[in-house]
């Protein structure tokens, strides 16, 4: 007890005698000082054991050649206070975070999400926090691993840079003037503080706004899931059974592998199609990635989305048609409609009418338990990916 007292006090008087020392609070090499500190304390949580936001891939992901985002932890703490803050939207009424919630992998829980007056958004939001978000991190390359990756269901923008600029800008969405909105943030001492350990200036500039945060967002990469986990004890390879999996998970992961991994990816980690028409309508009113080609074999497709943490993005597909996973299973062991864009994947042998799967209930139960091991608990419930904002 004793020493305990006199060791807290020693403690004390370390700490009070550091403080008298050093005009400058270190938050693990962000260096604030003293004033800046106090600034940014005022609205915002940044603690001093924040983690750095560093990714690192587990070695299944790098056999397949994948190399880590190189993330810049002043950009990305910067980029995490704006996509909390209600600022980025025109009457305060939202963030990217209303409609991307880290407790539901960065999507959210309705068909459509509700912008800043209230309208609803045309498509389903798209989760973040996927591996396939890196090849943003490439400027310039338009290619990630010699694939093209790009970003909204009709994959309209080339990186989240860009996304993020039409999504402050949308009339929808956010409904922001970005010249505006740098006036905004500028009035803002913890922003003008924030700018200066990102970028050495605090003249706030729109390109600087959606890098930040294109790098927060770069940042959200799932790595650890039961899946990870699995693939990593058997060598990286997704056709042998997973010790770590029950029999009914293997058997969904078998299924997956056979009908579903030629466009989501067996690895879950780079998806071989980016995207395709799954067969949801014969007729599409939402053209996807045709609106924006105008090319008639375009019609009816939409990105490939990548299933890590699907368990917790419901409802699904580009319009949130489907409540459950298990609608979803349905869709493709028989609801597929036949198009003329209808993929050659999920057509029956000679091309004439839409696959059948036939499955039994216990294989696709099994396939829903397979989607449900998807999930990556460490990705959803991460400090330094959590609201700042006191
Ligand atoms: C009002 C809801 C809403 C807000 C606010 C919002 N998003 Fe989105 N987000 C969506 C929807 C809906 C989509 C899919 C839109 C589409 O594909 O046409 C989407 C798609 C995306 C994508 C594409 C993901 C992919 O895999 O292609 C990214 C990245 C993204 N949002 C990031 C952000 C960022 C960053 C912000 C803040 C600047 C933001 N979002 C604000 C609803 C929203
Ligand atoms: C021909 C390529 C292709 C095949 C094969 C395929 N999918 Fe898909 N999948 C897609 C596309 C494209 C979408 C998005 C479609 C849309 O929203 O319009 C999608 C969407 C999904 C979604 C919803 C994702 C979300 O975020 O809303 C799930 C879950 C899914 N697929 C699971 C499966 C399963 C399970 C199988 C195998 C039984 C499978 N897919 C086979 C292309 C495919």
């Amino acid at each position: 007890m004793k020493t305990r007292t006199l060791l807290s006090l020693f403690a004390l008087l370390s700490l009070s005698l550091v403080s008298c020392v050093k005009d400058n609070v270190d938050v693990r090499n962000i260096v604030y000082t003293d004033d800046e500190y106090a600034a940014i304390s005022t609205v915002l949580n940044l603690p001093n054991d924040r983690v750095s936001f560093e990714v690192s891939l587990p070695q299944h992901m790098k056999n397949l050649g994948m190399t880590p985002p190189a993330i810049s932890d002043a950009k990305a703490t910067l980029g995490r206070v704006l996509f909390y803050d209600k600022q980025l939207s025109r009457n305060l009424s939202v963030s990217c975070a209303s409609c991307h919630q880290q407790d539901l992998a960065f999507a959210d829980s309705k068909r459509f999400s509700e912008g800043f007056n209230g309208e609803l958004t045309l498509r389903n939001s798209l989760a973040l926090g996927s591996v396939a978000n890196f090849k943003s991190s490439y400027e310039g390359g338009s290619t990630f691993n010699g694939q093209q990756q790009f970003f909204f269901w009709d994959e309209r923008a080339h990186s989240i840079q860009e996304q993020s600029a039409l999504t402050l800008q949308d009339n929808i969405e956010m409904g922001m003037d970005l010249n505006d909105l740098c006036q905004r943030l500028s009035e803002e001492e913890y922003y003008r503080v924030l700018f200066r350990k990102a970028y050495g200036t605090d003249v706030i500039q729109p390109a600087l706004v959606t890098e930040a945060l294109q790098e927060f967002v770069n940042a959200i990469v799932s790595t650890s899931t039961r899946f990870d986990e699995g693939i990593s004890s058997v060598n990286g390879d997704p056709f042998r059974n997973f010790p770590n999996y029950t029999q009914a998970e293997n058997m969904g992961r078998n299924l997956f592998v056979q009908h579903c991994s030629s466009c989501h990816g067996a690895n879950m980690s780079i998806s071989p199609e980016k995207v395709a028409n799954n067969g949801l309508d014969e007729v599409y009113g939402d053209e996807g990635v045709g609106g924006i080609t105008n090319q008639l074999e375009d019609i009816g497709k939409f990105k490939v989305p990548f299933l890590r943490n699907i368990a917790l993005t419901a409802p699904y597909m580009h319009d949130g048609r489907f409540a459950t996973l298990e609608e979803v299973v349905e869709h493709y062991n028989s609801g597929i409609k036949m198009s003329s864009n209808l993929d050659f994947r999920l057509r029956n042998g000679d091309g004439s009418a839409p696959l059948r799967l036939n499955l039994t209930q216990q294989e696709k139960d099994a396939l829903v338990a397979f989607l449900n091991t998807l999930t990556d608990e460490a990705l959803v419930t991460a400090n330094r990916f959590s609201d700042p904002f006191k």
